[in-house]
């Protein structure tokens, strides 16, 4: 459905709530319910919208935030990312000059805050691979506007580079850990692997000073749902925040579908039944999660509903892949090159100018397109990007 002057999402009801005139530049709210989830409108005030430097897309939505794939390889074969059976040994990975290097990762970092982005989240594949990251971090948290710097990890390597990290100047840090059970585990990151590794390695992060630490879980239908509490009760009175995240169709090779999915409602009613949670404002407009505290205190969990109740409509977030796509949706088929002119010689205004035009254009809002294709079971199959190419 492309944007027109008097532009209503609606397939799902997710934006429905909320009408939008992006006639000249002035935003009009029409029977608007305030809700986080809407379309951004909380973001921007009209005189915001004014400044080219600040670009918005097709819906309005601004740019706050840069997710930096800084490598396609993992030590880790999750099927739900990376199947072994198709990622195997003599899987080709991007060759190395086709990667970018950290100077051209931190100018498009410098250049992309001129627009509005102060998050920085590194990603892969896992990010700890990629050599020399420190370096990386040191050089990004240099960058003056960048007021969040943070990673997510699938822990492996944590313990050894934990100190490291703090060091050159990460903040916080985010820890995939899909379950606590070592069988369940090991099927889930498809190594082989126990937990013991990843379990030391949020223990080295603790003890570096990453705060706050966020431990990610995907949960798939019969094959982890049976150990969420149980991982729940683990980290509560930790510190940290243990998010559950609805197994998702990204890429083209995981094998989604419905049935997998555990409606994020279902995991906070099983956790309810032993830890009971209360729902609480989330940090900022457009944050992934939907935030629970423990109503006894003692910590906080969170849900990704991406798939039940999905929040296109705030989403601020950009994507640099590993050979240097900028991409607007988790679930593109591709983005815009920036490499290539940067190799060519574009100077800062040109590849500011080619930011800025690819999120101008930008009329992504997959996942509430997918819950309404599910709905009406009009579903029709598209490429997309893998995860790993991407970053989650
Ligand atoms: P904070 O900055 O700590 O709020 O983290 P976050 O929740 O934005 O980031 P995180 O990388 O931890 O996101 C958790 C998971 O949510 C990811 O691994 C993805 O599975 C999913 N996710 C993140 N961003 C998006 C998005 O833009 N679209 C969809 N559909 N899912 C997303
Ligand atoms: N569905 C939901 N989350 C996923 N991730 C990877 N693949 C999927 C998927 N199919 C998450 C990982 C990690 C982050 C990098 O992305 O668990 O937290
Ligand atoms: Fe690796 Fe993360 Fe993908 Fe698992 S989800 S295979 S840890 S990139
Ligand atoms: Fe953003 Fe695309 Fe995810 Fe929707 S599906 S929240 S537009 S990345």
């Amino acid at each position: 459905m492309p944007p027109g002057n008097s532009q209503r999402f609606s397939a799902s009801g997710e934006i429905s709530r909320c009408q939008l005139s992006v006639r000249a530049t002035k935003l009009v709210h029409v029977g608007y319910i305030p809700h986080h989830r809407d379309i951004g409108t909380g973001f921007l005030a009209a005189s915001e919208l004014n400044r080219p430097s600040h670009p918005v897309d097709q819906y309005q939505r601004p740019l706050r935030d840069l997710r930096i794939s800084v490598t396609d390889r993992c030590n880790f074969r999750c099927p739900y990312c990376m199947p072994a059976e198709i990622y195997g040994e003599r899987y080709e990975f991007l060759p190395r000059a086709d990667i970018l290097t950290f100077e051209e990762i931190t100018r498009i970092t410098s250049l992309i805050t001129s627009l509005g982005v102060s998050k920085i989240r590194l990603t892969g594949g896992e990010p700890l691979i990629r050599a020399d990251l420190p370096q990386l971090i040191g050089m990004l948290s240099s960058i003056p506007d960048v007021e969040d710097l943070t990673l997510t990890t699938n822990g492996y390597l944590l313990e050894k580079f934990a100190n490291q990290l703090v060091e050159a100047g990460l903040q916080r840090i985010t820890v995939s850990l899909d379950s606590l059970d070592d069988e369940v585990f090991r099927k889930m990151n498809g190594r082989n692997f126990d937990t013991e590794p990843v379990l030391k390695g949020i223990a080295a992060a603790e003890k570096a000073g990453l705060s706050p630490i966020k431990i990610n879980a995907v949960v798939e239908k019969g094959v982890n749902d049976h150990t969420l509490v149980e991982l729940a009760r683990h980290f509560k009175g930790s510190g940290h925040i243990v998010r559950f995240i609805e197994f998702m169709d990204v890429g083209n090779l995981n094998g989604w579908n419905m049935e997998k999915v555990v409606p994020s409602r279902e995991v906070i009613d099983a956790i309810s039944a032993e830890l009971p949670p209360e729902p609480i404002e989330p940090n900022y407009p457009g944050e992934v999660a939907r935030r629970w505290r423990y109503v006894d205190g003692d910590g906080e969990i969170g849900v990704i509903t991406s798939v039940t109740e999905p929040f296109c409509g705030d989403c601020t977030r950009a994507r640099l892949t590993t050979d240097g796509n900028l991409v607007t949706c988790l679930f593109a088929a591709g983005g815009t090159d920036l490499r290539g002119p940067m190799r060519a010689g574009a100077s800062d205004e040109e590849l500011v100018g080619l930011i800025s035009s690819t999120w101008q254009d930008r009329t992504d809002r997959y996942s509430a397109e997918r819950t309404a294709t599910l709905n009406t079971g009009d579903e029709r199959p598209r490429k997309k990007i893998e995860m790993y190419q991407i970053g989650g």
